[in-house]
């Protein structure tokens, strides 16, 4: 018998929401405002969601990822501190590259909505009950600087955390996608104990149970726009 399947690997399917795979895939939303910072969460739940990101798929089957989750306080406050310096920042990173321009219109409800959202929680990161930080581990840093091995090493870590992402919607619990940190990726490694040569961080989400659990799907363009047939 492979020493894999055992008891111990089984899932244990209790304090779940019952929603089918379509609605977890459709209501996993991006969630600030709606975290609930005075419930603890429990790390079992969280072990679970891992167990759950483990299936999905990595190159060469290798599951070359890492999640980093912080519970401590004090640490809590030093990685908050270096995320909101990472929004704030207006400086080039490493390669001279300045932050992302964003190709919503400020002036939209759509992004009214997404900057009032962040700055809920802009103050408060630290007070959320856990925050992770998903990693891929690299053989050396330049891997990541051609097309192919950025994708092997994004793709071998970004399926597991939105696989977590959507475990953790189906046990109540939410999540939000943030990378501003990165520009201060380094400083982070060092608050954290993680060697930046070969670990490389991938984003930021809090993690809480979310206040009421009935998120919506969000309108999106017609999928048309979005399929090419047979050619570009
Ligand atoms: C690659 C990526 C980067 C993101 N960066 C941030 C971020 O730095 N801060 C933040 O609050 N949200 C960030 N988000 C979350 C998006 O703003 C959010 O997913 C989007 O607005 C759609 O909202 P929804 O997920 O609730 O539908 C990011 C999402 C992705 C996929």
């Amino acid at each position: 018998m492979d020493p894999r399947d055992t008891d111990a690997n089984k899932i244990p399917f209790d304090s779940h929401l019952s929603l089918t795979a379509d609605e977890v895939l459709t209501t996993t939303r991006a969630v600030r405002r709606r975290l609930d910072l005075t419930r603890p969460v429990p790390r079992e739940l969280i072990e679970e969601a891992v167990k759950i990101a483990q299936q999905a798929p990595t190159g060469r089957n290798q599951q070359q990822w890492d999640f980093i989750f912080i519970e401590d306080p004090a640490t809590k406050a030093r990685v908050a501190d270096i995320w909101r310096q990472g929004l704030q920042s207006r400086a080039p990173d490493e390669h001279g590259m300045a932050p992302m321009p964003t190709r919503m219109s400020f002036g939209s409800s759509e992004w009214g909505k997404i900057r009032d959202s962040l700055g809920h929680l802009f103050w408060r990161l630290h007070e959320v009950p856990v925050l992770m930080i998903p990693v891929v581990r690299v053989a050396h840093r330049a891997e990541m600087t051609s097309t192919r091995g950025q994708a092997h090493n994004w793709g071998s870590v970004i399926p597991a955390t939105w696989s977590f992402m959507l475990a953790a919607r189906e046990r109540g619990l939410g999540t939000a996608w943030t990378v501003g940190h990165l520009q201060y990726e380094r400083e982070m490694a060092d608050v954290l104990g993680i060697p930046y040569d070969n670990v490389v961080q991938v984003a930021l989400t809090p993690i809480a149970y979310t206040i009421g659990t009935d998120f919506k799907p969000a309108r999106k363009a017609d999928p048309v726009s979005h399929i090419h047939w047979n050619r570009w």
